[in-house]
């Protein structure tokens, strides 16, 4: 049998990259992978390849309506859906390859199938022939993410009712498409198709859009969505979906059922616990069907830990990097910390939407004093160049110490700007040493500054 330091279940983000930290470091690592392409949903079915359709389906959408105000004249614009899928399946294809390659470089050992807790420091490999490979280990680490989540009445449907993995590889753009769930993934997804030319309705059980996010900067992205196309309906509780003969029907409680071509549900994500036999070793979920973990990410057996979906947080890719990491780092040296306060959170519409810290609503609710500082991206000179002038940045910081809590961006590359406002909360940063750090002229970046002085109430170009 073989025999390895640790044994990383799951090859996403959280499983290759604690992998990689932990061979580092010196373990002798395996990772068991049931996907013959590493990288988990994000790179498969997840972030990567809806970046790649964001960003194309962007410039199609650009090349039609935006490039006519930059004098630029081009022919009639068509679209190659083939094509575009095509481009997209090859970055994934690039990406998954690289992890293969790092694995290697690493020393790794790769199990190609299911990962089993099959008793105290022992794991079995199921292989999808049914072959069983015994291992054997000191540490344990589950990593095994999360699959799309859906609801009592909902039928899928590989053709009409599907999640974001099939949306992803639509082979037509749908006349009609209903999106269940105005969180990230319905809008970024809803975004995509609503620029390749479908009608969006967009579904939410909600009074609001992105209940994650600052609600001021979320109804604001709602506004900047409506006018790109989609269609919201808020405070609407889906109770069915399935598949007709020439398209879908919802059913919506106390409404009309609505009939569309496809339908995408987007209403939130669930463990991936099931086959790993966490009963074995007397492992319980929490309510949420999480497995519960300390602050070091050990699960109720010893040697055995648990990082990203599988436990509670946000269910981020990130954030799953950060714990394994900070797992291995802590079997390995006795230290390992993830700052679960500054984790940011991006949703990639165009323009995009990012936040770190405690929204508006948690500090009013917590009775936090803060001082609150707002600037437009309209009054911004490189925003104006680049013809992308919506949203704004807003900052939040402590009425007394001025520390900074929180800051909310609706705006062009508000995903790269928020790690700035990571680094700053990282560092303990007031909104004044934000205020007088130099920010390169013409930037976006600038605005982040311009916010910081307005928590003082002393922007300059407004
Ligand atoms: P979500 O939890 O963010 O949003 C789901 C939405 O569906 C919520 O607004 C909820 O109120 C609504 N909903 C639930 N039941 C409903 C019903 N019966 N009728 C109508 N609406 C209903 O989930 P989402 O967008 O599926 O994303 C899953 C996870 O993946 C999240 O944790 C998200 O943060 C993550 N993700 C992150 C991305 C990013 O970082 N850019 C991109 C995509 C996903």
């Amino acid at each position: 049998m073989q025999h390895h330091d640790l044994i990383v279940i799951g090859a996403g983000p959280g499983g290759y990259v604690a992998a990689l930290r932990a061979a580092q470091l010196g373990l002798n690592v395996a990772c068991v992978e049931k996907e013959s392409r590493l990288g988990g949903t994000c790179l498969r079915v997840g972030c990567i390849p809806s970046k790649a359709l964001l960003e194309s389906s962007e410039l199609y959408s650009e090349a039609r309506h935006g490039l006519a105000g930059h004098g630029i004249v081009a022919g009639a614009v068509t679209l190659d859906l083939a094509a575009m899928l095509a481009r997209k399946d090859g970055i994934v294809d690039q990406l998954t390859r690289g992890i293969a390659g790092l694995l290697k470089k690493g020393g790794i050992t790769r199990y190609e199938g299911l990962g089993r807790l099959a008793g105290a420091g022992r794991v079995d490999v199921v292989a999808a022939d049914g072959g069983v490979t015994p291992l054997s280990a000191v540490h344990v680490l589950i990593a095994t993410g999360s699959t799309s989540a859906t609801l009592p009445g909902i039928e899928l449907d590989p053709e009409r009712v599907c999640t974001s993995t099939e949306a992803l590889a639509w082979p037509s753009v749908p006349g009609h498409l209903v999106v269940i769930g105005a969180g990230a993934i319905g809008l970024e997804l809803g975004s995509v198709w609503c620029r390749l030319g479908a009608k969006v309705t967009v579904l939410e059980y909600l009074e609001r859009i992105l209940p994650a996010n600052d609600a001021e900067i979320a109804k604001d992205a709602q506004r900047v969505l409506a006018k790109q196309g989609l269609s919201f309906k808020l405070g609407v509780k889906v109770t069915g979906a399935r598949a007709t003969s020439d398209g879908a029907l919802i059913e919506i409680e106390g409404h009309e059922p609505l009939r569309c071509d496809r339908v995408l549900v987007a209403v939130g994500r669930r463990p991936n616990t099931a086959g790993l036999a966490l009963e074995q070793l007397g492992i319980a979920l929490d309510p949420k069907g999480r497995i519960p973990v300390d602050a070091h990410y050990r699960t109720q057996a010893s040697g055995v830990y648990a990082i990203g979906d599988v436990i509670p947080g946000p269910m981020l890719a990130h954030k799953a990097e950060d714990e394994g990491v900070a797992c291995v780092e802590h079997i390995v040296t006795g230290y390992g910390h993830v700052n679960y306060d500054t984790i940011p959170n991006i949703v990639y519409t165009h323009p995009e939407v990012a936040g770190v810290g405690k929204t508006e609503e948690e500090l009013v609710a917590a009775g936090v004093p803060y001082r609150k500082g707002a600037f437009p991206f309209l009054a911004n000179g490189l925003a104006k160049a680049l013809g992308s002038t919506q949203g704004k940045v807003k900052i939040l910081a402590h009425r007394d110490t001025d520390r900074i809590l929180g800051v909310h961006i609706l705006g062009p590359r508000a995903g790269d700007l928020i790690a700035e406002a990571v680094v700053a909360m990282e560092f303990g940063a007031s909104s004044e040493d934000l205020a007088r750090t130099c920010h390169a002229h013409p930037t976006l970046a600038e605005c982040v500054k311009e916010a910081a002085l307005a928590v003082d109430g002393r922007a300059l170009h407004i």
